[in-house]
């Protein structure tokens, strides 16, 4: 019996990525930046060899079946062709935050899955290697193997091998305060690849999408480098609406927001016009989550918890890289 677990972060894009040009293996046709979440962490605990016929894989707390068990299966055998072993998994996923509504928990999940699954089976991959393995799982979960904040190259090569993130800048170099605002608790209804997939296919505004975002990935690359809040949350929010725009234009159209979506978004224009510096970013789902100086952040929780239909905010900063906590 070989077992290991390992913990993941969540990351919030300031440069999103959105549409893929290839499906199968989760190529971007975009570079993306995010920062890793603290605190939002998903703990994946992977033991291989059990006299199993097939994988057993207990996401939240429940069963997985049908999709769902079928992409973490699918995942694990990435990693048991890589080892050249043919055993079957008992997996245990959890997260400590609302999963699947936008909160990027498909990212922290497949990153400590590529960890604790390559590590079960007596695998010692690279940092890139691991980021690599974690795209095919979910495309953002690229990012989560890094800690700080995290660039990922969309690359060239068709099978992929040059599709991995990097870091940016580590967490201490920049420590800013971000608030998730929870707007709906509930399962998004349709999921980032459905989403990507429309758009892709049907909204007249994608390849302007693909046009402007060379200049935002730079713009937030230099500001996160030299810590210009100003320039990296208005870059964020532009970039932000341009993807929800491609989606909004898409046929039939796909809003992710709810009112209380965008009566977060103008709470935080109100903040600035009052002097607090708050950017907001929103995911394939409802939910808001706001930058802001790390002294900020606590003001900010509470103007954000007051808005009418908010059920919760989380609060976070920049955290750690994807690590293993325990093996055997
Ligand atoms: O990794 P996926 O397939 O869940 O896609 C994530 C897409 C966004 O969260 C909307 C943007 C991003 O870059 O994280």
């Amino acid at each position: 019996m070989t077992e290991a677990v390992a913990t993941a972060n969540a990351n919030v894009a300031l440069a999103k990525y959105w549409g893929k040009r290839d499906e199968s293996l989760n190529l971007p046709y975009t570079g993306s930046i995010s920062i890793t979440l603290a605190g939002l962490t998903t703990t994946a605990r992977v033991r291989f060899g059990a006299a199993r016929v097939i994988d057993r894989i207990i996401m939240s707390g429940r069963e997985a079946e049908g999709l769902e068990a079928q992409r973490v299966s699918a995942f694990l055998d990435l990693v048991r062709q890589r080892a050249g072993e043919e055993p079957r998994a008992e997996v245990e996923v959890a997260s400590n935050f609302p999963v699947a509504a936008g909160l990027a928990s498909s990212a922290s999940t497949f990153a400590a899955l590529a960890l604790a699954a390559s590590r079960a089976l007596g695998l010692s991959l690279s940092p890139l290697e691991l980021s690599v393995l974690a795209r095919r799982g979910s495309g953002s979960a690229a990012r989560s193997i890094f800690g700080g904040y995290v660039e990922w190259q969309p690359g060239q090569a068709s099978d992929g091998s040059d599709s991995y993130a990097v870091q940016l800048a580590p967490a201490q170099h920049w420590p800013l305060g971000i608030v998730a605002a929870i707007t709906d608790p509930g399962r998004k209804r349709v999921g980032s690849r459905e989403g990507m997939a429309q758009g892709l296919k049907r909204s007249p505004f994608f390849p302007a999408w693909l046009q402007s975002h060379d200049a935002d990935l730079e713009a937030i690359r230099q500001a996160v480098l030299a810590r210009d809040l100003a320039t990296a949350g208005l870059v964020a929010e532009s970039n932000c609406l341009k993807m929800h725009a491609v989606s909004l234009a898409s046929s039939p159209p796909l809003l992710y927001w709810n009112p209380t979506t965008v009566a977060v978004i103008q709470r935080v224009h109100q903040l600035r016009e009052e002097g607090t510096q708050a950017y907001f970013t929103i995911d394939a789902g409802p939910q808001v989550k706001i930058i802001c100086p790390l002294a900020e952040r606590d003001a900010v929780a509470a103007a954000i918890r007051r808005v009418p239909g908010v059920h919760d905010v989380l609060l976070s900063e920049p955290g750690d890289e994807a690590r293993v906590v325990e093996s055997e």
